[in-house]
């Protein structure tokens, strides 16, 4: 009596051990059996191969677009905002959709509102936004210098984006947003709240606020983590920076055309920016932060500034971005007509109809 219920405690435990190793067994083929035909299919050497099977020609055409759609769900964008460029506008576009485009939007805040990363920094900082996974898709803002990813041994580098605006309207914006904030935190006090020389007394009376030399901040931007770059007047800083922005940057917006940036957005970035131009107009955002109280400089002040290098530097920064800005815009449609560019593919040899029914 004891022993068959003892027999039967035994075949069932061993039963129960044989399943499981053939379970674990079956399911690690299965799962490297998967692996292997992913990266078989997505191999561009074997496409040949890819046209002779009808099965495969299949999968690989799930497959294919399984790669295109994963693109946009690993997707990171960094966009490394300068001070006083419009930015809050747009960042505050960006978190009025990540919940109904299911993104992630990150801000990237450094101690002491440094714009340079440490080395260690830098390091951490490359792997964390690249591996982490749960976040993405993911826009990441903050107020720091380009940071190349490509220094750091990594797999895939993250989309910048940016938006220039034009120099001295930036200084002068800066210069009383200082002394009296804007209309976005108006409870805010200002560093020089209670200072109220305007930028044509200070210029006059050549205070350091509205020091040329202030202006020396977007080319140190899009030049990035390099000593030369924080130099002002560097020429070196002013070919990295346009070299940066022309190879670096998926697209370098202007302040002053917000809109436009915002539908290129959407139309090259559906993913993130669906529905951007309708939100955008709807919500009046481009009325947001105004800085209070501005004066517009006389143009005594203004023919002062613009003698100064650092000025005609950033300017010329500024004027290639919007070079380059328009001419972008300007290849979206068909010359003479408003109509969206299109391309498709043709006489696409050997036919893969033909070929799969062989
Ligand atoms: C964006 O700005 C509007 C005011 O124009 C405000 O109501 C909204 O809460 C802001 N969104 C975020 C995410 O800050
Ligand atoms: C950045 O973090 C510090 C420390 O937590 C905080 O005091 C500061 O307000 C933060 N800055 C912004 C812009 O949120
Ligand atoms: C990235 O950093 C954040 C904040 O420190 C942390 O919570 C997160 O786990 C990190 N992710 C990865 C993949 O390292
Ligand atoms: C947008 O803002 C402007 C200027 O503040 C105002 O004149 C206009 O009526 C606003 N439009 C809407 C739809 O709120």
């Amino acid at each position: 009596m004891i022993t068959t219920k003892y027999f039967f405690l035994l075949v069932l435990i061993t039963a129960g051990f044989v399943f499981i190793l053939l379970y674990h067994w079956f399911s690690a083929n299965v799962i490297v059996g998967d692996r292997l035909s992913a990266v078989h299919l997505s191999e561009p050497e074997n496409s040949a191969a890819r046209f002779s099977g009808q099965s495969s020609q299949a999968g690989g055409r799930l497959d294919d677009l399984t790669v295109y759609r994963e693109y946009d769900e690993k997707f990171v964008i960094i966009y490394n905002r300068v001070p006083k460029t419009g930015s809050t506008s747009f960042v505050n576009l960006t978190y009025d959709l990540c919940k109904k485009n299911a993104f992630h939007v990150l801000h990237i805040n450094i101690t002491a509102n440094m714009h340079v990363l440490s080395l260690p920094n830098q390091l951490k900082f490359v792997r964390n936004i690249t591996a982490w996974d749960s976040m993405k898709p993911a826009f990441y803002h903050g107020h720091m210098a380009f940071l190349d990813f490509s220094k750091y041994g990594m797999p895939a580098k993250p989309m910048y984006i940016n938006l220039i605006r034009q120099p001295l309207d930036r200084l002068v914006s800066y210069y009383y947003f200082l002394r009296y904030g804007d209309d976005y935190r108006p409870y805010l006090v200002r560093h020089r709240a209670g200072d109220t020389m305007t930028f044509d007394e200070c210029v006059a009376k050549q205070k350091p606020d509205c020091d040329p030399t202030n202006m020396w901040l977007q080319i140190p931007f899009f030049c990035g983590h390099h000593a030369e770059c924080w130099n002002p007047g560097s020429s070196w800083a002013l070919e990295q920076a346009k070299r940066n922005l022309a190879n670096e940057y998926f697209l370098v917006g202007l302040t002053e055309e917000m809109d436009e940036f915002i539908e290129l957005l959407e139309l090259s970035l559906p993913r993130l920016y669906r529905g951007a131009v309708s939100h955008f107009q709807k919500s009046n955002k481009s009325h947001l932060r105004r800085t209070k109280s501005k004066v517009e400089p006389t143009p005594d002040t203004v023919a002062k500034i613009k003698e100064s290098t650092i000025w005609q530097m950033e300017n010329e920064l500024y004027e290639f971005a919007r070079d380059q800005f328009h001419f972008v815009q300007h290849k979206l449609r068909t010359p003479g007509r408003n109509v969206m560019q299109e391309f498709l593919y043709e006489k696409i040899k050997p036919n893969p109809n033909v070929a799969g029914k062989n």
